[in-house]
């Protein structure tokens, strides 16, 4: 079974069973400052998990497009991934545990026909915080679940948040015995050996956690659920590696025929990489030294590196990205259109890195030799530093170039430099601040309307051309970027904030109404990015002022948010402006 028959079947599964299909959010999340990337499927259902009501219902099913960066470094074995897709049903507040349980079974055993006596669970042991779930282990068994193949572990194993505060619960996961031979007689499902194969994981979600590390009940009980579209297919297939599958197989063969000096991690480096790479650019991402535009210069810059060490012609990249969208424009037909600017993103980058490569190649190699006459058997991080910042080496360049002379690195040493160095914490993991995932308090909420004001009054002031193509937002400011041949003149600006204040101060109530995407745009709302909307949306309105299409939440009255200030106006990009703002409370 290929993965896009996999995801037609689970999709088609959960339709049957009443669960609308809602279509695949950017990998870029917008409007949600605390992740970097889209982790997971629930990153974007957050709001309705916490009670927010969505527009398709109570029962929703999708395939995420995600990316992970953690465990970039171990990409080159024989798992670990950096983009993948996950496909996910979930419950806002509808069904709990046993139908949730009932319909994993069933799609398991009877649509992708896995053989029972193949699949274990893991559930929830208990502690002070929720009970056993017992419940849970009774209700497998009864669907048929052998009660050998039922384990019980703590929250490590069986408990799912996303950052620090959120929501959160007692989780199920699904097992594939790949029939190996057990690593001891102790072997189980949270061994690493490669016995057993997480598949799916469907996850009780009833909790807040807050700030305090209290857990509070949500609203509503959901279940969110997350299975992993590749490793699937390859357990499906009977393959070793997600590799083998068709996702990767026939870049990893051009790969193995262009190599004048193969080794296979290389070519799973060059191939994972290269696949995220194309999907975030294609998503919007570019190459930068901060946030996740860092995260893709290190994607392109390691993958370059790993070309460079297969003996490949780097002119051949171009060649490379065709054969890959060839090979996913079935499942993404989103990268169609996109060639052109993700050849354009990655060869430029790829040109970047090639031009530091020699030059920091000696650098290194002097630091090689000052370390060995020191008898240091490590890379400090001070040098990993000046690699990165006056060459680019990303560190996990570095740090395999110290490995393959024998020498490790202080990673440490140079988080903390990289730490320093850059005004917050932003680099590696997408996790950006405390908070967790989006963090929907009354501050953010409050930037949410505030901009919808302030996209109205740049229309108003500027015209009509004035059109939104960004936005983020944190507890401490909003950012809105939006398309304006030149610079805003600060009486614009006056002007602007004017507007946005006496529209606050009116107190305007906002009103949220679903309706279908044709009856908003026949309203007048603004749509922003319809190729992610469902059949139905959510419309909001702020007084006669303002109508756009959004997933909210806003305040429900405008008085209150404070005095809206633009602290800062600058280019985005060619023809778009950016804003800064802020609510400044009374
Ligand atoms: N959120 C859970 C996960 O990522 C289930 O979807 O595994």
């Amino acid at each position: 079974m290929t993965a896009l028959e996999i995801r037609n079947k689970y999709l088609e599964f959960f339709k049957e069973h009443g669960h609308k299909v809602i279509p695949s959010a950017p990998l870029i999340p917008e409007n949600d400052p605390s992740v970097l990337f889209t982790t997971a499927g629930m990153h974007p259902l957050v709001p309705y998990l916490l009670g927010e009501k969505h527009p398709q219902g109570t029962r929703l099913t999708d395939y995420q497009k995600c990316l992970r960066t953690v465990d970039i470094d171990e990409v080159g074995d024989n798992r670990h991934l950096t983009f993948f897709e996950m496909l996910g049903n979930w419950s806002l507040g509808d069904y709990f545990k046993e139908e949730s349980i009932k319909m994993s079974y069933e799609f398991l055993t009877k649509v992708l026909n896995i053989p029972v006596e193949k699949i274990s669970v893991t559930c929830f042991a208990g502690d002070k915080d929720a009970p056993r779930d017992e419940e849970t282990a009774k209700i497998w068994e009864k669907c048929g679940i052998f009660k050998n193949n039922i384990y019980f572990f703590g929250k490590d194993d069986n408990w799912w948040i996303a950052g620090e505060e959120g929501p959160c619960g007692p989780d199920t996961e699904m097992f594939y015995d790949t029939g190996k031979e057990p690593c001891s007689p102790n072997c189980n499902p949270s061994c690493n050996c490669g016995k057993y194969v997480e598949i799916w994981n469907n996850v009780f979600m009833q909790y807040y956690k807050n700030k305090d590390g209290k857990y509070e009940q949500l609203k509503q009980k959901n279940v969110d659920t997350g299975l992993g579209l590749e490793r699937m297919a390859m357990l499906l297939q009977g393959k070793e590696t997600p590799y083998d599958t068709e996702l990767f197989a026939p870049i990893m063969q051009k790969l193995k025929e262009l190599a004048t000096n193969d080794n296979i991690s290389s070519r799973r480096i060059v191939a994972e990489h290269l696949r995220s790479s194309i999907m975030v650019i294609s998503d919007g991402g570019r190459p930068s030294n901060i946030d996740r535009g860092y995260i893709l210069r290190r994607l392109i810059r390691r993958m370059t590196r790993h070309l460079n060490k297969l003996g490949i012609n780097l002119n051949l990249i171009s060649e490379l990205i065709d054969l890959n969208i060839e090979n996913l424009k079935e499942m993404y037909p989103e990268l169609i259109n996109n060639r052109e600017t993700i050849k354009n993103v990655i060869i430029e980058e790829k040109n970047k890195f090639m031009k530091t490569l020699e030059h920091g190649q000696k650098e290194f190699n002097k630091a090689v030799e000052k370390a060995k006459t020191e008898n240091k058997t490590e890379i400090d991080g001070q040098t990993m530093f000046k690699l990165y910042e006056t060459y680019g080496f990303p560190p996990e360049v570095t740090k395999e170039l110290a490995e393959e002379q024998g020498f490790s690195v202080n990673l440490e040493e140079f988080d903390k430099l990289f730490k320093e160095h850059q005004e917050k914490s932003r680099q590696g993991s997408e996790v950006k601040f405390k908070g967790g995932l989006a963090d929907q308090n009354e501050q953010t909420i409050a930037y949410h309307t505030a901009t919808h004001l302030l996209h109205k009054a740049l229309q108003i002031v500027l015209g009509d051309h004035a059109k939104q193509k960004g936005s983020n937002i944190t507890t401490e400011r909003l950012r809105f970027d939006f398309s304006h041949p030149q610079k805003v003149t600060k009486e614009e600006l006056e002007e602007v904030e004017r507007i946005v204040n006496e529209q606050i101060q009116k107190d305007l109530k906002v009103v949220c109404e679903e309706m279908t995407l044709e009856e908003a745009k026949a309203s007048g709302a603004t749509g922003l990015f319809e190729d992610k909307y469902g059949d139905k949306v959510k419309v909001y309105s702020i007084g006669d002022f303002s109508k756009e299409i959004c997933g909210g939440p806003h305040v429900e009255h405008t008085k209150g948010m404070g005095t809206f200030k633009i602290k800062k106006e600058e280019a985005s990009s060619a023809g778009v402006r950016r804003i800064k703002a802020v609510l400044i409370k009374e």
